[in-house]
């Protein structure tokens, strides 16, 4: 009884450690133009969101954002590979409520939205691959691991994850479907 509490709690202690997870710790599946790197250093040591730091977005429902075959969806826990953003600004330094952001896959490709279709598609820094980074309340302080987070396209729209599926339909209301965790690699 206690222990599956704390595995409802802590969904991601019970988490395998694949090779894809470890590629995402090291960021060896870098496909991009230049074999950028980004930092994976662990929640513990650098809680703050810097750009250039690799984060996992994860949902209501426990699953991180992730890109497979160019499409976005929230199918999986494991911070693997394809769960694996750097996140970049234009400006330097922390990362704060109502910064533009883009946040990049280990596959070199950006988040953008069209639509309300969210894809990764191209390495391209425009309008449709900008997001604007929200957060409810203690607005003076940088994005940090465990904070929640939203993100708002050009469309004005907020990316939202229903079950699997991504996409950025509405404007948000509250918490709930939009509303992601920052986290880091645990180690
Ligand atoms: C945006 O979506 C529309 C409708 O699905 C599609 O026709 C168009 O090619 C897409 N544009 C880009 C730039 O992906």
């Amino acid at each position: 009884m206690a222990l599956l509490f704390v595995l409802v709690l802590w969904p991601n202690c019970a988490a395998e450690v694949t090779p894809e997870v470890l590629a995402a710790r090291e960021w060896r599946t870098w496909g991009g133009p230049g074999g950028a790197m980004a930092n994976a250093g662990p929640a513990s040591l650098h809680p703050v969101v810097k750009p250039g730091d690799t984060i996992f977005l994860r949902a209501y429902n426990g699953n991180f954002l992730g890109v497979r075959d160019f499409k976005v969806n929230a199918k999986a826990s494991p911070k693997a590979s394809a769960e694996a953003f750097r996140v970049e600004k234009r400006s330097i330094g922390d990362i704060y409520h109502g910064d533009r952001i883009f946040l990049t896959n280990t596959n070199g490709f950006r988040l953008e939205v069209n639509g309300s279709e969210v894809t990764a598609l191209s390495s391209h820094m425009g309008p449709r691959q900008e997001l604007v980074i929200e957060r409810n309340g203690a607005m003076s302080q940088p994005i940090a691991v465990g904070d929640t987070i939203f993100l708002r396209a050009h469309t004005g729209n907020h990316i939202d994850v229903v079950g699997e599926t991504v996409k950025a339909r509405f404007p948000r209301q509250g918490m709930g479907y939009h509303a992601f965790v920052v986290e880091k690699q645990p180690r």
